[in-house]
């Protein structure tokens, strides 16, 4: 079952496109393609409907005609008495469209389409000829190259996967759908009960953003987990996401945290937008929460279907060894679980149990003589608290423990406060308490051997909590105003002109209008207008060659820096014309510019570009030489507001720096959050610049701003500009038009 590789757009959903809820809350499945023969899949999910208990009613479709399984078998869709909401297809891939006309005569809302070999197989031909026929028919495709749907509110398991689907509260989305179909035995076999298990499969027309559409409203539905390999439309994603992650927690895996292909974007900031970077910061950014790999994405979903919310910050840690309770420490602070430090209450809650060599601090130690009596009086303590939000409760294996009895007490203490706060066990010892580990999970107890599991549990509901909080904080924003008309005028002038990139003096002009500053600087078209120039603009200065023919200024000798007075600068001048002659002999040299030599404060990058998956995005990074080596940036998808931007700059891993090291004042992070926003009104007023890069973006002492030493801007050449004098901020542009994102494939 390959995954797969589309890289054409859907077409866009028919007005009377039907319901979501339909597909899953049918009245009537029919299955086109089932088969007497056990060993077929249209057989199976005929099974699977029956045994699953779906009450609605049920179709096989086949033109032999005859019984399956106690039902009378259809020769048409067209022949079933009730209403047919879903139409599951089984037949050979040649096969698929000739049956899509009956559907649509009958009046069927939902194709699942469970064959392979269309797009992910290069077949997109078919799959398009078949979306297109759906959408004219009134009907919505799921697939193809899916193992099919399992919806609990319907009681219907529309999948060829395994039998015995645990119901409960987790719905997960899966793009593989072998990886799917596993997830539905592991999560029986976890005791993961599950609400829905939808197949996407090839994306042809439905994705996951239509089944957020539905899963985030269903009431049965508390966590929702998505396994995914590629993005198409990043945008609408993110926006449903974004609403999604309100209501409750949505936990990501995305495979493809490689670099491989990303890099081919056409400038520097595109090369740092490896794909999978981007995916992490924006989804983290819509409240997503991202799991590493399966195995903690199951985790996080079962905990979160079942754990209360933090509703403050402070974890406290119980435990009887002081290693374990040093490596749940670190663990916190590796998954962002705040730790209670009000050693006053923990003192006067914990005295009586804690013997003077144990620890009354966070973690509360009570030593390897801690009885189950001492666990139960901490375990109360600690639960009923209100200033804990969380609790970690630790125990190493010792030899003077009925481990039974700390099962019961354990048992009794989570069901006595699993609805007030978060609670996480990690049992660590042999067989004896392994077999313990594994009854109290099967009774729902989120008790782990390893103490880094159980911690990154409760960091995902903190994270989720933080999330939610973060969105609910939200206040009016006003951005920041720019010139749109003069940054048309120079852009309009460089597309007339042919050019997808904008030359040093229109990147100027533009930057001006969008209210960056950058050095005072002249183009000098002589040796003595360059004189000239740099007295006005005053020394020191830097000199840079002017030619749409010589790229690598630096290489052809065309720049020279530091220059004091006049005679360097007569000397630098002449040193340029002849290294660049030199260089290009053919060049057109048109001048040099005469630019005010910048020195000090802290490199950064800025940059804002169209993402192929997710539109406009906007980065921040630590600049200089290293910047790639390092690649320590931070990406988001436009709009961000102040919050936003100031998350986005306190994000990178030497924020630091811009904090002041070493006595250093701190830097100017408000001229770095006013340049995002600022960027990003660009990106929103311009759907023709395709990429912004500031860099370096100098960043000076608070209170005396950034500036670009460089902006680097290139173009696409589409729609016509807005008049000049439109309003300075346009609708946001229409992201489908763009060039850049003229293929959807995934990051
Ligand atoms: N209407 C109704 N039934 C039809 C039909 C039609 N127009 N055309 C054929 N059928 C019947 C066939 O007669 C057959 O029934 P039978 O067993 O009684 O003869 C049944 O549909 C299936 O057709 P068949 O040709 O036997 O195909 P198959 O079962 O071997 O394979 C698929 C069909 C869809 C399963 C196969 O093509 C496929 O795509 N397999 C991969 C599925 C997959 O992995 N999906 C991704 C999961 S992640």
């Amino acid at each position: 079952m390959p995954g797969p590789k589309r890289d054409d757009a859907p077409t866009a959903p028919a007005p009377s496109a039907p319901d979501i809820r339909y597909m899953f809350e049918p009245r009537g499945v029919a299955v086109i393609g089932a088969s007497d023969n056990p060993k077929k899949i249209g057989h199976s999910i005929v099974s699977n409907i029956i045994e699953g208990g779906y009450k609605g009613g049920l179709y096989p479709v086949n033109p032999k005609g005859g019984e399956l399984l106690g039902r009378k078998m259809l020769a048409s869709v067209e022949d079933a008495p009730g209403p047919v909401d879903m139409a599951v297809i089984t037949v050979p891939a040649d096969a698929v469209y000739g049956v899509l006309d009956g559907c649509a005569r009958k009046g069927v809302k939902f194709l699942v389409i469970i064959t392979s070999g269309f797009s992910e197989t290069g077949n997109s031909r078919e799959e398009h000829r078949i979306v297109e026929r759906a959408r004219e028919g009134g009907m919505r495709v799921l697939g193809p190259n899916i193992f099919g749907v399992y919806s609990r509110a319907a009681s219907l398991n529309a999948t060829f996967g395994p039998k015995g689907i645990l119901p409960g509260s987790v719905a997960i989305i899966s793009q593989s759908g072998a990886i799917g179909s596993a997830m539905m035995g592991k999560t029986a076999a976890e005791h993961i009960g599950l609400s829905a298990m939808v197949s996407i499969g090839n994306k042809s027309d439905l994705d996951e953003s239509d089944c957020l559409e539905y899963l985030m409203r269903s009431e049965q539905t508390r966590v929702i987990m998505m396994y995914m390999e590629g993005v198409k439309d990043g945008e609408r994603l993110l926006r449903v996401l974004r609403e999604a992650t309100a209501r409750k927690p949505v936990v990501v895996i995305k495979s493809g945290r490689s670099k491989r292909g990303a890099l081919a974007a056409a400038s520097h900031t595109g090369s740092l937008a490896g794909a999978d970077e981007v995916f992490e910061d924006v989804v983290a950014q819509a409240g997503a929460i991202r799991a590493e790999n399966i195995q903690e994405a199951l985790d996080w979903s079962k905990f979160l279907a079942e754990a209360a919310m933090p509703e403050g910050q402070s974890t406290l840690i119980v435990t009887n060894g002081g290693g374990i309770g040093v490596l749940a420490a670190d663990a916190c602070e590796k998954y962002g679980v705040g730790l209670l430090d009000d050693v006053q209450t923990i003192k006067a809650h914990f005295q009586s149990v804690v013997p003077p060599f144990g620890s009354l601090k966070n973690p509360v130690d009570l030593t390897g003589q801690a009885t189950p009596d001492d666990y139960d009086k901490s375990l109360g303590a600690a639960l009923s608290l209100e200033n804990v939000h969380g609790v970690v409760c630790l125990y190493c294996e010792t030899g003077v423990f009925d481990p039974d009895r700390l099962a019961a007490i354990v048992k009794a203490r989570y069901d006595q406060f699993r609805a007030v706060k978060p609670i996480v066990f990690s049992f660590f010892g042999g067989q004896v308490l392994e077999d313990r580990v594994a009854m109290l999970r099967h009774a729902g107890v989120p008790v782990y051997t390893d103490v880094y599991e159980a911690v990154s549990c409760l960091g995902a509901a903190f994270r989720h909590q933080a999330t939610r909080a973060y969105a609910a904080g939200a206040t009016p924003f006003q951005p920041p105003r720019i010139d749109a008309a003069a940054i048309h005028r120079a852009i309009d002038g460089a597309l007339a002109d042919g050019r997808t990139f904008l030359l040093a003096h229109e990147s100027r002009a533009v930057m001006d209008a969008v209210g960056v500053r950058m050095p005072r600087a002249r183009v000098a078209r002589s040796l003595s207008e360059s004189v000239l120039a740099a007295k006005e603009i005053g020394f020191p200065v830097v000199m840079k060659v002017v030619s749409k023919d010589i790229v690598h200024k630096s290489d052809a000798g065309g720049v020279a820096l530091d220059l004091d007075d006049e005679r360097e600068v007569v000397d630098a001048y002449q040193a340029i014309m002849q290294s660049c002659r030199a260089y290009a002999p053919k060049a057109v040299i048109e001048g040099v510019e005469v630019m005010q030599m910048v020195r000090g404060g802290v490199e950064t990058i800025v940059g804002a570009r169209r993402d192929p998956s997710f539109g406009p995005t906007l980065m921040f990074g630590l600049g200089g030489i290293y910047v790639e080596v390092l690649k320590d940036v931070s990406f988001r998808s436009s709009p961000i507001d102040r919050r936003e931007a100031f998350r986005m700059v306190s994000d990178i891993r030497s924020y630091s720096l811009l904090l002041g090291v070493r006595g250093e004042e701190r830097k100017d992070i408000e001229g770095i959050i006013d340049a995002l926003l600022r960027l990003d009104q660009m990106l929103k007023a311009c759907p023709q610049v395709t990429d912004v890069e500031l860099n370096p973006l100098r960043v000076f002492d608070e209170g005396e701003g950034v500036i670009a030493l460089d902006a680097r801007i290139l173009l696409a050449a589409i729609a016509p500009a807005p008049a000049p004098g439109a309003a300075a901020v346009p609708p946001h542009p229409n992201p489908s038009s763009s060039p850049t994102t003229v293929s959807k494939e995934g990051s």
